[in-house]
């Protein structure tokens, strides 16, 4: 077909009459297929900062509680490593050590390890062997020691592997006992917790190891308490004797979707012990968001943190 001009003419729109412009009609359906789109973009923007970017971060948290139970201006600097995970995917020895090494540049008095050792998921991940991330732990040294308690991973997926590995390394598991430490005239206890899920019943349901009473029964003078815990929910049970306890367990929710994290801490008191500095009627109690992760290899709102408390300060 031949165009409709002739040779050596040129058509110019004329200026009285603009040439007309295509406007996109702004309709409803156009508004939700862009409301969509960007829901879907910052969904998977965020799965992607979740799943790779804030899993393989650190923080240090840090506190300066003043509880009852601790004797005032007696000075005492305790770093906390919570839910290691070694072996999950963002918990492979590279970041072990990153961690390793920023928890011993924080130079503490004394080292607290508050189980969970070791990553159980299913699908296939490089495994850490225990005598690996034992190896790094054991860089931990502090004048008055590394003490431990196992958490519910631990006891579920390899028991003697993380028992054995600790003690491996010289790292003492306190289960149901207490140690004193400290020079003369400033002596402390470091009492620790048996697990409070360590054996599966099936359906949801498990049965503690955990005997506080035992647990306090070994202390044995007036000195204060420190108490090394897994899972927070033990903390109603906790007398005022106890200065300040240490737990783990919850990863402070772990994926904080708004409005809806708090339905998915493992704790039966839902988000009240999920995370950070609590007081109950003068009893203190600092839970860490910990390290690594379970279940979902993801973090969102609550990065790999080591907790570093200051006493007497
Ligand atoms: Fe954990």
């Amino acid at each position: 077909m031949k165009a409709d001009i002739s040779p050596g003419t040129v058509r110019r729109p004329s200026p009285e009459t603009p040439a007309p412009t295509a406007k996109p009609r702004l309709t409803r359906r156009r508004v939700l297929k862009t409301a969509a789109t960007l829901v879907g973009l910052s969904a998977a923007a965020t799965a992607i900062y979740a799943g790779a970017i804030e899993p393989d971060g650190l923080v240090v948290t840090r506190y300066a509680p003043r509880p009852p139970g601790w004797p005032a201006g007696r000075k005492l600097s305790i770093t906390v490593i919570a839910d290691l995970h070694a072996g999950g995917p963002d918990m492979q020895l590279p970041h072990i050590r990153r961690i390793v090494d920023r928890a011993i540049a924080l130079n503490s008095d004394i080292v607290l390890l508050l189980g969970d050792f070791i990553a159980s998921y299913r699908f296939a991940i490089t495994h850490v062997p225990d005598p690996v991330w034992a190896a790094e732990l054991a860089r931990l040294k502090a004048p008055l020691g590394t003490w431990a308690v196992l958490g519910n991973h631990d006891w579920w997926h390899d028991l003697q592997g993380v028992r054995s590995a600790l003690a491996g390394v010289n790292i003492a598991v306190l289960e149901n006992d207490a140690v004193l430490v400290g020079p003369d005239g400033a002596k402390f206890w470091v009492a620790g917790l048996g697990d409070q899920l360590a054996i599966p019943l099936g359906h949801g349901r498990f049965r503690g190891i955990d005997d506080l009473p035992l647990t306090l029964s070994r202390i044995t003078t007036d000195d204060p308490v420190l108490l090394m815990v897994h899972e927070p929910d033990i903390f109603t049970r906790v007398p005022p004797r106890v200065a300040l306890t240490f737990a783990g367990h919850t990863h402070g929710g772990q994926i904080r979707v708004p409005f809806l994290w708090q339905q998915f801490v493992p704790s039966r008191y839902g988000a009240r012990f999920a995370y950070g500095h609590v007081v109950e009627h003068d009893r203190h109690l600092i839970v860490s968001g910990g390290l690594g992760t379970s279940i979902i290899p993801a973090r969102l709102g609550v990065p790999p943190e080591i907790v570093h408390i200051t006493l007497g300060a």
